[in-house]
């Protein structure tokens, strides 16, 4: 079996996986989503001193399972550096005290693989992760062969929709409370420019379209009653629709067969809805993963561990460093 870690931004989560059948047998998270909705985003230095709270508690549940552990497995890029290294830290002492070898998961590779947690690995495909930290397209062929071959030049989709809801007060995250705000909102009433519409690139941008959106909520918040519904459905038609524009121009390059959306936005629906009709013409299969594992958790990482531990991918105590970006 192996024990994974997961604390690279404010969700602690510890599993077991058991190699040969890469079965998932203990899994639990501890998030911290009321502790930093009061700041409406995560605060490092809460989230870290939360995560060194948290991973001793669900250790103790996994005791039983310490005299079967063939290696331990933790996340160790990317993410914030003071709650990489909580992960890392426990890792360590794990590897230390059981005499087991270490294995270092890259988290984005984590988000990939909770596609196939519990279930055999399908390459190749063409990925979509939207998180809070990542927006990137990858072409992945197997464990090793992850080529990016578009990704946002500065926020992400996911942080587009936590600072809009930042701005209209509602908390963090802002993902679920924005789509459920849209779900009565109308799409077109704010007409928002569609980030680098014009631009051959294939790249993604949030900044502006945040931009656009902080100035629509400081209008509404000149009426009476301000009512956000119909900015956040223009919002998440906008920030959606670029994504579909960007991998329409790709898909005239490169066609997809099977196509997978993966990281805690994944989670809306408009976004699947969207990706949905855009593959019906290149009859693409949408893989997705199930939604307790599109957020962050340990159980994604503990597939990779599994993968990893196949192919004697270990690190040494020394080797083993926290990187908080991603070399993806
Ligand atoms: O993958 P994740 O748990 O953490 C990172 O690796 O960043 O993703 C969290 C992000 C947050 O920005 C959150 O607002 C967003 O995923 N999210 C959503 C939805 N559910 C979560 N964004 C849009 N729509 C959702 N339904
Ligand atoms: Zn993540």
């Amino acid at each position: 079996m192996i024990l994974s870690i997961e604390s690279s931004c404010d969700d602690s989560a510890i599993s077991i996986t058991e190699i040969k059948t890469k079965k998932l047998l203990f899994h639990k998270k501890i998030s911290q989503e009321l502790e930093h909705s009061v700041y409406g985003g995560v605060v490092p230095e809460l989230a870290a001193r939360l995560h060194a709270e948290a991973l001793p508690k669900i250790l103790e549940q996994v005791k039983e399972y310490f005299p079967k552990l063939k290696a331990v497995a933790v996340t160790a890029t990317p993410g914030l550096a003071v709650t990489l290294v909580e992960g890392v830290t426990m890792a360590k002492a794990i590897a230390v005290a059981l005499d087991i070898p270490l294995i270092g998961v890259n988290h984005l590779v984590g988000h990939i693989y909770s596609l196939f947690i519990e279930k055999e690995t399908k390459f190749p495909l063409t990925c979509l992760l939207v998180s809070g930290g990542h927006t990137q397209v990858m072409e992945v062929k197997s464990l090793t062969d992850i080529q990016t071959v578009a990704k946002s030049m500065d926020d992400s989709f996911g942080e587009s929709f936590d600072k809009v809801a930042k701005m209209m007060g509602l908390g963090y995250p802002g993902g679920p409370v924005i789509q459920e705000l849209a779900k009565d909102g109308d799409r077109l009433k704010h007409n928002f420019t569609v980030p680098l519409h014009q631009s051959p690139l294939i790249a993604f941008s949030y900044s502006g379209l945040k931009n656009a959106v902080r100035l629509a909520v400081l209008e509404e918040e000149k009426n009476e009653h301000p009512n956000f519904k119909d900015i956040a459905a223009s919002f998440e038609h906008i920030a959606t629709k670029h994504l579909t524009m960007k991998l329409k121009k790709y898909f005239k390059t490169v066609k997809p067969t099977t196509f997978a959306i993966v990281g805690g936005a994944s989670a809306n629906l408009y976004l699947r809805g969207q990706i949905q009709d855009l593959l019906k013409p290149h009859n693409a299969e949408l893989i997705l993963s199930e939604l307790k594992y599109c957020s962050d958790n340990a159980a994604m990482i503990g597939r990779v561990a599994v993968e990893m531990y196949e192919k004697k991918l270990f690190i040494s105590l020394e080797d083993l460093d926290i990187a908080p970006r991603s070399l993806l």
